[in-house]
């Protein structure tokens, strides 16, 4: 398997002041090139044997429905080449409809929902899509300056099909009025790679008189990659 760059500006700059912890974290030396040869370094595989029942329904983890505004999100999962990324494993999380995460370490003033965990995890078929069922995450406060609020979001973390195709990411909702405020979102300097982690609304995934339809392709690595998210 052979890897094209991904072009500048698609990855979110590694040290980026207005967001404020990257300054400390950021890589303070140059990279070091690894010289090892990629086709020789398979990722994990995953057995659906890994699967709880309602790993991939997030409204149904808890003893009766969680609070907020039921969606469904589908999407494919593709390499560089555009061909599907099989039996792969998806790990996804999230805040509540509230915007509390269920973290000791989320103590702000929202309510926890004693139904909705926020954590999801699923495998593509073999066309490489997936399709998850959650609560639509609110809107959050982070502390990192003067009313820094979090546009809605969706974590996820992608293990490809060989290490090199690792992502971490996060799916954003259309038309959020935080994006020109966010310094995670505006990190990335391509504007039109920052698309990328715009979810679309989807009539045809939308389900009847239940849940409206998300559908969030993630493409990893090539010129097409969708950008990390961290
Ligand atoms: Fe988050």
């Amino acid at each position: 398997m052979r890897f094209d760059p991904v072009p500048d500006g698609v990855y979110p700059r590694l040290i980026y002041p207005p967001y404020k912890s990257t300054q400390a974290r950021g890589p303070s030396q140059a990279p070091l090139r690894l010289q090892a040869p990629v086709a020789a370094q398979p990722g994990p595989g995953f057995a659906r044997a890994l699967l709880r029942p309602f790993d991939a329904d997030l409204t149904r983890q808890g003893s009766a429905e969680p609070l907020g505004e039921k969606i469904v999100v589908t999407g494919r999962v593709l390499d560089e080449d555009g061909r599907p990324v099989r039996d792969s494993l998806i790990e996804v999380w999230q805040c509540n409809a509230a915007g509390r995460y269920w973290h000791k370490k989320d103590q702000h003033a929202a309510p926890l929902d004693p139904n909705f965990f926020g954590l999801g995890k699923l495998l593509t078929d073999a066309a490489g899509r997936y399709r998850f069922i959650t609560i639509k995450p609110g809107p959050y406060p982070w502390g990192n300056h003067d009313k820094a609020w979090r546009p809605a979001h969706i974590h996820f973390s992608l293990f490809g099909n060989v290490h090199a195709q690792r992502l971490v990411t996060q799916m954003y909702f259309p038309a959020d009025p935080l994006f020109d405020f966010d310094p995670i979102f505006q990190g990335i300097p391509d504007a039109a790679a920052r698309q990328r982690l715009v979810a679309r609304f989807s009539m045809d995934e939308t389900v009847g008189g239940e849940m409206l339809g998300y559908v969030f392709d993630i493409v990893l690595r090539g010129r097409a990659a969708t950008p990390f998210g961290l």
